[in-house]
């Protein structure tokens, strides 16, 4: 775990004025970005993104105001990274839900300018710390570019000499006006697992709009996704690579009152549309072997 003072990661990695690593809230690093395409911010803990702002655009990232800033703990909202699994351990109940990636310190590798484009690169690999939870030799790398678009690129390297078996989402917290009147297209006549029942199989007739808790994992699908916003006049789109499920999620009014990180009001302005590969869509990797699973976000405008 790299327990390093922002100022000497600033001095190492920092583009002045651009990309400038500095402390964030509860004392942990983020690195924030200043470009003419863009603003954002990003933690080095979990790799949590938590700001996405294009040009002459609004914020499009949902943050929740009672988000937890600890190590060792999972922000709320922005980009949470879930890996090696999604939800819940299959095996171990004591095993950190979706995954270790998002509460453990990544190790910031670089920061780039690209034009006007910022790209933020950071790594976790396995260590004694995810070999308590998971057996696997492995090497990720977290590629984020900040730009007019936002492109999430998840890489996995099997470092070993075992095969390895993982599940992967990048959970991305979308602001909403209202979700009442939120729509998402792009899932028409997509089978899905209906986690609010069962987890009985369904099918998705027509646009999906949200009147109780929702959360749903769409099967073998690659199809863009657009989040039609009609109050805050936006339209938000996530075109994908390699990732062939999509998870909707959003908690509705019982649950996010159970949940203190997240509180009773902030409910209705965020949603979940997560790219992945999770459950019968697990990446299996051969020693050597790599492989990279993109998210790529815009915004137009209604
Ligand atoms: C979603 C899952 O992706 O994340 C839900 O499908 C889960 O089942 C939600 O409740 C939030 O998970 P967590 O661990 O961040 O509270």
């Amino acid at each position: 775990m790299q327990a390093i003072e922002p100022a000497t990661l600033n001095q190492r990695f920092g583009i002045a004025e651009v990309a400038e690593v500095v402390e964030g809230q509860g004392g942990l690093p983020k690195i924030v970005i200043k470009s003419a395409a863009a603003e954002g911010e990003i933690y080095l803990l979990g790799a949590h993104l938590t700001s996405w702002k294009p040009a002459d655009s609004h914020e499009v990232l949902f943050m929740s105001r009672n988000s937890l800033f600890q190590d060792g703990k999972a922000i709320r909202g922005g980009v949470p990274v879930c890996f090696p699994w999604f939800g819940p351990n299959p095996s171990n109940p004591k095993a950190p839900a979706h995954g270790f990636a998002r509460i453990r310190a990544w190790e910031l590798d670089s920061l780039e300018k690209h034009g006007d484009d910022v790209v933020v690169t950071m790594q976790l690999a396995s260590d004694e710390a995810t070999k308590q939870w998971w057996s696997a030799d492995f090497r990720l790398t977290y590629r984020v570019t900040f730009g007019r678009e936002l492109t999430l690129e998840f890489v996995l390297t099997n470092i070993g000499s075992e095969p390895v078996t993982y599940e992967a989402a990048l959970h991305t917290y979308y602001r909403i006006g209202d979700i009442s009147k939120t729509s998402i297209e792009g899932l028409d006549r997509v089978h899905y697992i209906d986690k609010t029942d069962n987890r009985e199989e369904k099918i998705q007739r027509g646009p999906i709009t949200i009147a109780k808790e929702t959360d749903s994992v769409y099967l073998d699908t690659t199809a863009d996704i657009a989040i039609i916003d009609p109050v805050l006049r936006r339209k938000i789109t996530v075109h994908k690579e390699n990732s062939h499920c999509t998870v909707v999620w959003n908690p509705w009014i019982d649950k996010a009152k159970a949940m203190a990180d997240l509180g009773e009001t902030a409910w209705p302005n965020m949603i979940c549309v997560e790219a992945c590969n999770v459950g019968p869509f697990v990446v299996e990797l051969s020693p050597e072997q790599q492989h990279s699973m993109k998210a790529i976000t815009t915004v137009s405008a209604l």
